[in-house]
């Protein structure tokens, strides 16, 4: 089964929107294989945003990642991937269509609220990185 990577960002942590959003992939029928509330080390964000390392933004993106408390999450379902990233709405929250989460939660690039995985092998890289075999759970909802 499909399975993808999603990180609550401090801003929304901060701003009180855990709820709400867990709430929007529960309601799509989507199944939580693990979760954990923590904060991110220097070294575990680095890691994550590896890609980005060049880039202008990168030492702001780390230091806000581990600025506060991320809720680090797996979910899982057909389709999963994409249909997150839909749920989620486009990088910059200007961009993103009402409806969506950065839509009706942003307004900058830099606090655009919550990181989804974009395609199958970042998913599997990302989950290897955030997750211990031993926290995720093995269940399917009878839904
Ligand atoms: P995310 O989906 O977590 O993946 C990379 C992140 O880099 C992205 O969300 C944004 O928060 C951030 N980002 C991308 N482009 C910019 C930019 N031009 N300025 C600041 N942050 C950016």
């Amino acid at each position: 089964m499909e399975r993808t990577f999603l990180m609550i960002k401090p801003d929304g942590v901060q701003r009180g929107l855990v709820g709400d959003i867990i709430s929007r992939f529960e309601t799509k029928g989507f199944t939580l294989v693990g979760m954990k509330a923590m904060t991110v080390s220097k070294e575990l964000a680095e890691k994550h945003y590896a890609v980005h390392r060049d880039k202008p933004f990168f030492g702001s993106l780390v230091d806000f990642i581990i600025s506060g408390p991320v809720i680090a999450m797996v979910w899982q379902g057909n389709g999963v991937i994409t249909s997150a990233r839909k749920l989620i709405g486009a990088t910059n929250p200007l961009s993103a269509e009402p409806g969506t989460i950065r839509g009706d939660y942003g307004l900058t690039i830099g606090r655009n609220i919550i990181h989804g995985s974009d395609a199958l092998e970042t998913a599997e890289a990302e989950i290897d990185l955030w997750f211990d075999a031993g926290e995720l759970i093995a269940w399917e909802s009878c839904q």
